[in-house]
């Protein structure tokens, strides 16, 4: 019987380290990322300033500064003189103006040239080019997403994951820094990712996972650029109770599992959100760094409990990157010739392969 088109995973040369750097320029490059929460804590509480740090670090390495005016406004700037070079902020603070510490070019924080010095009397200077280039930055509550030439707008993302999330008080998410943890996984990023989205290893790979989960009712969907699985709590399992109207309304969530393309996963809980930011470090090499945010009351109870929960999750997170790094050491084999998906528990993990192949093909 002959297959359809399209019905086998992605071709592992697809993964090899020939093709890392077209997955770096064509996919990661032009994808929205999390800030990491470390720079927009470092920005001043109050009043005009500026923190720098970079986009997807130990990939892009985009040098960015996130700033705020007098007015409020945020911005993400390129961290990047745009006469010679120069990295333009070395240190959050508070600040009103940038002053480049090469030769001395002076910017707004809305990134706008407003000197130079060697070049006056020059005609049409400053021109577009000698302001700093704005880069796409976005939020869900108090998380920041950053891009430098994203495919699609940040809402395209995030939409679908308000029209679940929406009536959650995410005003009231605060990050748990004691709780950020880095993982590294010895594995390509997009086999840590074709992992999360299926949950057809579930049983095999996580029994606690399994025992608080009602696999029967587990579901996947499709999003335009992402994917949603939705678990639904076994009895005695704390659970959101989603309002009436809502898409899982009188069904008891122990989590939503957003994948936002193309390597972002916000996990949603009772509790709050925890996030997975993947960092490509190489062909077979990734760090995984996760973030805590709550919406529950400071308080010793509070943070004892969630360093709990935590604590049960990063139990499956080493269950999945051992057998990620597990699938790292078969995929170059010669023998194998990439797997049919299964027709169930797979499909997000199909949806992401003909996302990556679309971003893959020439304009
Ligand atoms: S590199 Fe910034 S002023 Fe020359
Ligand atoms: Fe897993």
């Amino acid at each position: 019987m002959s297959e359809p088109a399209g019905d086998r995973m992605l071709p592992a040369d697809r993964l090899s380290p020939a093709a890392y750097g077209a997955l770096v320029e064509r996919v990661l490059a032009r994808g929205w990322h999390l800030l990491d929460p470390e720079i927009g804590a470092a920005l001043p509480d109050a009043g005009p300033g500026v923190a720098p740090g970079a986009l997807l670090p130990g990939c892009l390495d985009e040098p960015v500064l996130l700033s705020r005016d007098a007015e409020g406004a945020e911005r993400l700037l390129s961290n990047v003189c745009t006469h010679r070079a120069a990295l333009l902020v070395d240190a959050p603070g508070p600040s009103k103006r940038l002053r480049c510490p090469y030769h001395g070019r002076r910017f707004g924080l809305d990134g706008r040239c407003e000197a130079a010095p060697g070049f006056e009397g020059l005609a049409g200077f400053p021109g577009p080019d000698a302001h700093l280039p704005q880069l796409g930055l976005g939020s869900l509550g108090p998380l920041r997403f950053g891009a430098i030439a994203p495919m699609m707008p940040l809402n395209a993302l995030l939409d679908p994951v308000l029209e679940r999330i929406g009536w959650l008080p995410l005003d009231r998410l605060r990050p748990v820094p004691a709780l950020h943890q880095d993982h590294l996984v010895a594995a390509h990023w997009a086999l840590y990712l074709d992992n999360y989205l299926e949950g057809l290893h579930i049983p095999f790979v996580h029994p606690a996972l399994n025992a608080a989960l009602d696999m029967g009712a587990y579901q996947d969907h499709r999003l335009p650029f992402g994917t949603l699985q939705i678990g639904i709590a076994e009895v005695g399992q704390r659970a959101m109770l989603p309002p009436p109207g809502h898409p899982e309304a009188g069904q008891r969530v122990l989590a939503w599992y957003f994948w936002l393309f193309p390597c972002t996963m916000l996990n949603i809980y009772p509790w709050g959100i925890s996030v997975n930011a993947v960092q490509p470090l190489g062909p077979a090499a990734s760090r995984v760094r996760f973030s805590t945010w709550t919406w529950e009351p400071e308080g010793a109870a509070t943070e004892a409990a969630l360093a709990a929960a935590v604590q049960g999750l990063h139990q499956t997170e080493v269950e999945d990157e051992q057998v990620v790094a597990r699938v790292q050491r078969g995929i170059g084999a010669r023998a194998y010739r990439g797997g049919r998906y299964a027709p169930v528990r797979e499909d997000g993990l199909r949806h992401f392969h003909q996302l990556l192949t679309r971003a893959l093909a020439p304009d």
